[in-house]
């Protein structure tokens, strides 16, 4: 393979995050693994550009900026959207960055199923259809005999999937216990150094763009959830679904349990739990020295190995261009393997 020609459907922060990655890094990939990437069509959810011979990233981020449509992309700009964009351009891998519907997984099922029907690559950052569905994408992903690369789904930035899978293949994993989620560690971490309540934090947060407008999928621990079950499938091995994992989010934290962990030396944090006894998500006390004690939105994650003991890793668990940098990743693997 010396081109790779992509398909990026999904075009909110993430999906420009891997557009301006890509604009940041082909030359470096062109010239470390002689392969020349090519965007042959990127899609929102209304609109789409599309050109067999390449768009250019820069100005895909300039028309969604200042248009906010793709639609507006200069003469390759279209009406055609989701699905339909499969179906109108050649190409090899898809970057699927929609955002995460933990209702029935759409558009992100349909999207993937397709693409692997036709032979197609896909590297996604989207926790809906892995949380529940992953049996059913994985074996269609193995009949069709492609690649599938979902790093980013778990912990943005932060190593964990391809860490586990690859760099400690020689090891049994045995559980895997973390921060999952950076708005409600963001949250938790304002309320336990300024003294400031749940309503007042979640306020500022959504005011930072941290949090998001309904934040209910963080707060009450249905994001951190969903990637407790990738990892327990992906990592673990474990035939589960969403409605496995036993879930309790913040909402209900208050200040003074908050103030009252924190003369005790403790921090109350979000804890996703991962292991064959259990599937959990829950605010737990965490001792103030412990490497779990992190503030802000970063993502750690404690792997306990047989072989290597415990591995530790932390990062910024969301971010356009740090959640673009695990796609990226993703997508320089699937090459290298061609
Ligand atoms: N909303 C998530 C978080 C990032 O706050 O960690 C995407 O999974």
């Amino acid at each position: 393979m010396d081109e790779c020609k992509l398909v990026l459907i999904g075009f909110g922060a993430v999906g420009q995050g891997v557009a301006r990655a890509i604009s940041m890094k082909k030359e470096m990939i062109n010239e470390k693994f002689g392969i020349s990437l090519k965007v042959v069509a990127a899609g929102d959810s209304s609109s789409s550009a599309i050109c067999q011979d390449g768009l250019d990233e820069e100005l895909l981020l300039k028309t969604k900026e200042e248009t906010g449509k793709l639609a507006n992309y200069p003469e390759y700009g279209s009406d055609i959207s989701g699905i339909d964009i499969l179906d109108a351009v050649d190409y090899d891998v898809l970057i699927e960055a929609t955002p995460t519907n933990i209702v029935d997984a759409e558009p992100a099922k349909s999207l993937t199923l397709k693409a692997f029907a036709d032979g197609k690559d896909v590297v996604t950052s989207n926790k809906g259809h892995l949380a529940l569905f992953y049996k059913e994408i994985i074996e269609a992903k193995e009949k069709a005999g492609v690649d599938f690369k979902f790093e980013a789904s778990v912990g943005g930035a932060m190593p964990i999937i391809n860490l586990c899978q690859e760099t400690l293949a020689s090891c049994g994993i045995s559980s895997i216990k973390g921060i999952l989620n950076g708005t409600t560690n963001y949250i938790l971490s304002r309320m336990t150094t300024e003294g400031m309540t749940y309503e007042n934090t979640l306020a500022e947060s959504q005011q930072l763009g941290i949090a998001e407008t309904d934040p209910t999928q963080d707060v009450e621990g249905i994001d951190a959830a969903c990637k407790v079950v990738i990892l327990a499938n992906s990592v673990l091995g474990i035939d589960a679904t969403y409605d496995d994992v036993e879930v309790r989010g913040i909402s209900d934290v208050s200040l003074e349990a908050i103030n009252l962990a924190k003369e005790e030396g403790y921090y109350v944090k979000l804890i996703g739990e991962v292991s064959r006894k259990q599937l959990k998500v829950s605010p737990r006390l965490v001792k103030k020295n412990s490497p779990f004690a992190i503030d802000g939105t970063l993502n750690l994650a404690n792997i306990t190995t047989d072989l290597a003991d415990d591995i530790t890793v932390m990062g910024k668990g969301a971010g356009s261009l740090e959640t673009a940098s695990a796609m990226l990743t993703d997508l320089i693997n699937i090459i290298k393997n061609k």
